[in-house]
């Protein structure tokens, strides 16, 4: 496939370009920033660019993870999120069906389905965590960075709708490797945190950066779909009010092992746990299950 990757000089982009490069396409990454996996720098906003380069290029398949996210909330302003999140995934959905594009894969986010109420969790009075899965509604993301992104997915249904474009939206949860905005509040060091987060909010880079290559693949086959990618949860809903009150006796049932490798470490689990996000979805339609797990982690202590 010919396939042109937004967001190409980013966290995501940087491992994704690579691995599509192995398995044998050719990529065209375009990134407003420069990078060593980006081939044409420039905007997803600037229509005329993104016109030229699928076409001059002969694009026939797309990734589009190029956004403004969580931490610009505090450096950009709401006009830039709706002008990157909305008018730029516009901008590449009309492309993408003027040349006839085969497939569009949307890089999406777990962080459009939690409210605030969500986010409040047990200070907000929340009794057990929230199992979220692709059927969760209503879906009231808390702050521009959701919105924008909710909004870039519903133009993405509505063009599968006028025009078939067959199109994956993955609602990634985090990879990314900075520290937790809450590491401080929560006491645990940065490898700690994300540790604990890969039992039910985080996956690898690595892959996230596979997720996106199965969709592409599997695009045309599925027509139209969304899938939550994160970490196979080891909980079940039954979990969810003891998770909440008492997170670490959870997670010893189901890894005996876990208190000794984290006490030698001077680790800690997070006491209470609040949401899973569920990718069982994605295994059983997709095909993809992150290799990277909390077991996997432990096992690598
Ligand atoms: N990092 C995470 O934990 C995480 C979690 C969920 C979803 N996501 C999503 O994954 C995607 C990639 O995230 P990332 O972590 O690689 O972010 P990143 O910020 O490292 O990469 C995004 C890239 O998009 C580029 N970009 C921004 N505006 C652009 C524009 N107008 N035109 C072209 N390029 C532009 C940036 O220069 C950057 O290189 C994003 O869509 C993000 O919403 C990320």
């Amino acid at each position: 496939m010919k396939i042109l990757v937004t967001g190409s000089s980013g966290w995501l982009g940087q491992t994704l370009v690579p691995r599509l490069r192995q398995a044998g396409h050719t990529v065209v990454g375009l990134d407003s920033e420069p990078g060593a996996t980006t081939d044409v720098v420039g905007s997803v906003v600037d229509r005329a660019l993104v016109r030229s380069t699928i076409r001059t290029k002969g694009i026939n398949a797309i990734v589009h993870a190029a956004a403004r996210h969580k931490p610009h909330i505090e450096t950009h302003d709401n006009s830039e999120f709706v002008a990157v999140n909305v008018q730029g995934t516009l901008n590449l959905l009309e492309e993408a069906v003027a040349a006839k594009v085969s497939r569009f894969v949307f890089t999406s986010t777990t962080s459009l389905m939690i409210s605030q109420k969500i986010r409040d969790g047990k200070a907000g009075g929340a009794r057990k965590a929230v199992w979220i899965d692709e059927t969760m509604t209503p879906l009231q993301p808390r702050n521009i960075y959701g919105v924008t992104k909710l909004a870039a997915e519903d133009l993405c249904r509505l063009f599968h709708k006028l025009h078939r474009l067959p199109i994956i939206m993955l609602r990634t949860s985090r990879f990314f490797p900075e520290e937790d905005d809450m590491a401080h509040a929560i006491k645990q060091s940065g490898e700690n945190t994300k540790a604990n987060e890969f039992l039910f909010r985080r996956l690898s880079v690595d892959d996230a950066a596979e997720a996106h290559v199965v969709a592409l693949q599997k695009a045309p086959e599925i027509g139209f779909d969304t899938f939550i990618v994160s970490a196979l949860t080891p909980f079940s809903p039954s979990d969810a009010r003891e998770l909440m009150a008492d997170a670490p006796s959870v997670v010893a049932r189901y890894f005996p092992d876990y208190r000794a490798k984290y006490e030698k470490r001077g680790w800690t689990m997070f006491d209470s746990i609040d949401r899973i996000y569920d990718s069982n979805k994605a295994r059983r339609l997709l095909g993809f299950t992150c290799r990277t797990n909390f077991r996997q982690i432990l096992d690598a202590l």
